[in-house]
């Protein structure tokens, strides 16, 4: 479960080296609630790189490598990223229950949180005509929550109104993608992440201070 004080995740999508990256963290991390990261590091700073990042900054770590494959080499990945110091994964729902099912399992033993994408924040019509079907799927699993779209907002409240609040709901697309600040939140997501926004700005801890003044006071 990630801790909620702000309600932001930073998706930090940039292809630094360590050092920068990790002044970068510490420029911000007062202000948000979990890192997420994936591709861009995995394949720039690679898995060494990664243990670096955890190592350095403490905070709540989300490894988004949307994973979703047959169900041994998801349980390899898991334990590999629990190794880095990764503390939550998501992955697809789409490879269904018999790929899930262990990797849920093996996910809780190791104290991992499972996020279950659902629904794209751009395109993404497969899944969202599975909405219902997915998210009952994920709600037997036992997973930690959702990847809902703030691109998409009737989808976070449909989801919020099927799984209560005992589900952790993220959600993407804030900024850049075209949703507005605050208002993910105010659709029922625990969390809005952003990447671009911040990461692409002259002034990072300016524009999150904003956007979180637009969590705590949203005008959709
Ligand atoms: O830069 P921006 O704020 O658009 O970043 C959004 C982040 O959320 C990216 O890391 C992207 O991979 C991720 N994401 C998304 N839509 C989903 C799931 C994840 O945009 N459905």
């Amino acid at each position: 479960m990630i801790i909620r004080h702000n309600g932001l995740i930073l998706a930090f999508d940039v292809d630094w080296d360590t050092k920068r990256s990790i002044v970068f963290l510490r420029g911000i991390m007062d202000l948000i609630d979990a890192v997420k990261v994936g591709w861009l590091q995995l394949l720039n700073i690679g898995p060494n790189g990664i243990k670096e990042l955890t190592s350095g900054i403490n905070t709540y770590f989300l490894a988004d490598i949307k994973l979703g494959d047959i169900a041994h080499i998801n349980e390899y990945v898991i334990r590999r990223l629990r190794d880095l110091g990764i503390n939550g994964v998501i992955m697809h729902a789409v490879t269904g229950r018999e790929n899930l099912n262990g990797v849920a399992k093996l996910s809780r033993d190791l104290g991992i949180d499972i996020f279950l994408l659902i629904s794209m924040s751009s395109g993404g019509e497969l899944y969202d005509l599975n909405l219902d079907y997915n998210v009952k799927l994920g709600t037997e699993l036992g997973i930690a929550g959702f990847v809902v779209p703030a691109t998409k907002p009737n989808i976070i409240r449909r989801v919020r109104s099927m799984v209560g609040n005992n589900y952790q709901l993220l959600s993407p697309g804030v900024g850049v993608q075209g949703g507005k600040p605050g208002c993910a939140t105010a659709s029922g997501a625990d969390f809005e992440i952003v990447g671009r926004s911040i990461i692409n700005s002259e002034s990072p801890r300016e524009v999150t201070l904003s956007i979180l003044s637009a969590i705590k006071d949203p005008r959709c």
